[in-house]
């Protein structure tokens, strides 16, 4: 099916017409026509109570102070349609074999989990992946997640979060791709492809995209809290990744927990089924977040159980994630007709066709003697180590510290993040979380460090005190974590005495500082930005020495290096980098990787500045102008690192931007054409990137956009021509006044080049 929507309008006395047209292309047979079938037969044979049961998604886990019950008798009476926070491979072949022999119809289980960024083998962190701006990255580490995910029983991710983060406060920006909507869609198709292959089958592994939506707009970057955002910025940003997402074939969806301009959105038809199902042809299933079908009490838009789940299902959610409400309510719905059975078949269908593609009823179980073997691959570490080194940003280079020689006789690296092994890994580790403690081996950056250079090399650790002290995050419950005390005035004096005295006796010093994993993720948003602890103590400390110092971040989130970025004469983001984050790190200081990634968000000199984006609109002069200021008094607003950022040991040099056209129809085509060299003496990677400015029509358009970028390796003197299409896709927008999607007759700006300041500039006019 496909949805084609034209129109022409006339807004304020002026007509032109409108060039472009939404054509929404449904998911066609997002199911094989095979499993349509088998999963039509078996509803027929099912009742209301199975078939409501398929609706149900039950905790495996009992969490302290979280509302669960044991699933057993529930699964017998076929009042299970799937499991989640189960990584327990005996148990999920225990809970299996009661669903597929003892339940009625022996329909079996859809287990879930989030297999964020690896199982085993942990990837780096999302935001991290898409500072790679390859979205191969992505696609690489989620195939590998999901051959390991299906050998360990998971066949269903919560993945990927392709919620757009413009609030570095905002806890979960470590789990989505940036700020910018191109970027953030690349992620999410790529993402989709790694996980469920070309076509949802017996390798895949179903993905649920989240959580949609608006839930990275949240008020003051609080986690949780509420978000308005106007249907135009839904369209033109936050919705883009989701919609891209549908597109690439995505079977799940996930509604997230707030209210969006005041509806929930896991009880919110417009979301749910009007953009989602109606618009986008969305075929899949709908999971709600953990509880909030039941927490649609709590936001005061149901009356009740009863009021919430007929909420729920009537906007289109399929299946409630583990807070019972469908469980202990919809019968009633039902019967009350309310909704009609003829529905709940339409809820349920795609879980079932689901279950069938995935190969569920031909192989349910687990063969837990191949799981470590699959799971303890070497070819995953090797993985890991190559696209944790992609992922990398280098921020600052003065006088060419980086990189280090391994001929390096003394280094001194400092800092709590230093040896840490659970922090490289970042947050949502599979087995760590849920799954009875990690069991990979994480190397830290002192042990990367180590494995680069000579053995009689003097390497000494200061660690300094622990900063987690801090809040920390609703998830701490699971793992036990335990607030730390900060450290008295005597041992902060001591701590700084020591790492003084290290780099005094260093050729070299390595700052390995930033955030413990715990402080970003859910519910862990951050008021402010600065290294926490008295690791910006340590730092001034050990710069005050005069040795070089390197400081390599570990966080989830920007975070406030005014000083750093002023003072330390290197600054490598490594976020966090996964299992072989630490040998990655060493890899790209010693100069055995070149870094190329790039800023997938504006990185801010403060909170206080948050939230910042590079696609703002106009509304005032810029600061750089001489009259009144549109921005802060007291700081600059420009940020820190602009977003697309990045510097390589290499240099790159764009030149000859050129159009196809110089003047086209508003519905046709121009291609844009740069040529880029690399300039340096060392081969690297660039990431051409493409931006775009509507100068004037009926709605302000953001001062830039991207509109294309590559990532592309070159050797020291080779030029590469790269091409990128500038057409409807790229130059509609959701207008405001029409409430459609319309390329205009107008100017624009385009400019190539490194980062979103690029100044290599070109323009053309569309015409009607
Ligand atoms: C709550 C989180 O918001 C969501 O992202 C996650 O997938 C579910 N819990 C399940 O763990």
């Amino acid at each position: 099916m496909v949805l084609k929507k034209c129109s022409a309008i006339v807004l304020l006395g002026v007509s032109f017409s409108i060039g472009s047209c939404l054509i929404a292309k449904a998911q066609t047979s997002l199911f094989s026509a095979e499993a349509k079938q088998q999963a039509e037969a078996l509803l027929k044979q099912m009742t209301l109570d199975e078939k409501l049961g398929q609706l149900n998604e039950s905790s495996g886990l009992v969490m302290p102070g979280l509302a669960t019950e044991k699933p057993d008798d529930l699964i017998e009476k076929g009042g299970v349609g799937s499991i989640l926070w189960q990584m327990n491979v005996k148990e999920i072949n225990r809970l299996q074999h009661i669903a597929v022999e003892k339940s009625r119809l022996h329909i079996p289980i859809l287990f879930g989990f989030d297999v964020i960024h690896g199982y085993r083998t942990v990837f780096p962190v999302p935001l991290a992946m898409a500072s790679s701006w390859d979205p191969s990255v992505e696609e690489q580490a989620q195939h590998l997640a999901a051959q390991d995910a299906r050998a360990a029983g998971i066949e269903w991710t919560f993945t990927p979060m392709v919620d757009i983060a413009r609030d570095a406060r905002w806890g979960r920006i470590v789990e989505g791709a940036g700020e910018d909507p191109v970027l953030g869609s690349a992620m999410a198709q790529a993402q989709v492809r790694g996980f469920q292959g070309t076509r949802i089958g017996p390798d895949s592994v179903l993905v649920c995209v989240k959580h949609f939506a608006g839930y990275g707009a949240a008020d003051g970057g609080r986690d949780y809290d509420s978000s308005y955002v106007p249907e135009e910025l839904l369209r033109n940003v936050y919705l883009k990744p989701f919609h891209a997402a549908v597109q690439a074939g995505a079977g799940g969806f996930m509604s997230a927990y707030m209210d969006l301009n005041d509806v929930p959105a896991s009880g919110n038809h417009w979301l749910l089924t009007d953009v989602l199902r109606k618009d986008w042809g969305f075929q899949g299933i709908v999971l709600s977040d953990a509880f909030a079908v039941g927490n649609l009490v709590t936001h005061g838009y149901a009356r009740d159980g009863e009021d919430a789940a007929y909420k729920a299902i009537n906007a289109g959610l399929n299946m409630d994630m583990a807070s019972l409400t469908y469980t202990h309510n919809l019968l009633k719905v039902v019967k009350e007709g309310k909704v009609s059975e003829a529905y709940i078949d339409q809820m349920v269908l795609p879980i079932l066709e689901a279950k069938y593609d995935l190969g569920l009823f031909t192989h349910p179980y687990v063969d837990e003697s191949k799981v470590d073997t699959v799971l303890n691959r070497p070819e995953g570490l090797a993985l890991e180590r190559k696209l944790a080194g992609r992922s990398m940003v280098l921020l600052r280079n003065e006088g060419r510290v980086l990189p280090l020689s391994k001929g390096l006789k003394k280094i001194a690296v400092i800092g709590p993040l230093a040896d840490a092994a659970h922090d490289v890994e970042g947050g949502w580790t599979v087995e760590g979380l849920f799954g009875g403690g990690s069991k990979s081996h994480p190397v830290t950056v002192i042990n990367g460090i180590k494995n680069k250079l000579a053995a009689d090399a003097q390497i000494t650790l200061v660690t300094g005190p622990q900063p987690s002290k801090v809040y920390l995050g609703m998830l701490d419950q699971v793992t036990g974590t335990k607030p730390i005390p900060p450290p008295t005035p005597q041992e902060t004096a001591d701590w700084i005495a020591k790492a003084k005295a290290a780099a005094e006796d260093a050729d070299v010093v390595v700052a390995v500082l930033g955030e413990t994993a715990n402080m970003s993720g859910e519910a862990a948003s951050r008021a402010t930005l600065n290294l926490p602890g008295i690791q910006e103590q340590m730092l001034e400390a050990v710069v005050a020495t005069g040795k070089p110092v390197v400081l390599v971040l570990e966080n989830g989130r920007p975070l406030d290096i005014s000083w750093a970025s002023e003072h330390v004469p290197a600054i490598l983001e490594a976020w966090y980098p996964g299992t072989e984050g630490g040998n990655a790190v060493a890899d790209v200081l010693f100069g055995g990787v070149n870094p190329g990634g790039k800023l997938p968000v504006s990185w801010p000199r403060e909170a206080g500045a948050e939230p910042l984006y590079y696609n703002h609109t106009l509304t005032h002069d810029p600061e750089d102008r001489p009259s009144f200021k549109s921005r802060y008094w007291d700081i600059a607003s420009k940020p820190l690192y602009p977003f697309g950022y990045g510097l390589s040991y290499s240099t790159f040099k764009f030149a000859n931007l050129r159009l196809s056209k110089n003047s086209m129809s508003v519905s046709d085509t121009n291609e844009v054409s740069v040529d880029v060299t690399n300039t340096g003496s060392v081969s690297g990677d660039a990431v051409a990137q493409i931006y775009i400015h509507q100068r004037y029509g009926s709605a302000s358009r953001p001062v830039r956009e991207l509109k294309g970028f590559e990532r592309i390796a070159l050797q020291p003197g080779e030029t590469k021509t790269l091409k990128f299409p500038l057409g409807t896709d790229q130059l509609q927008y959701w207008n405001p006044q029409s409430r459609g999607w319309v390329v205009e007759p107008t100017e624009f700006d385009v400019w190539a080049g490194e980062d979103s300041t690029a100044s290599l500039h070109a323009e053309f006019t569309t015409i009607p």
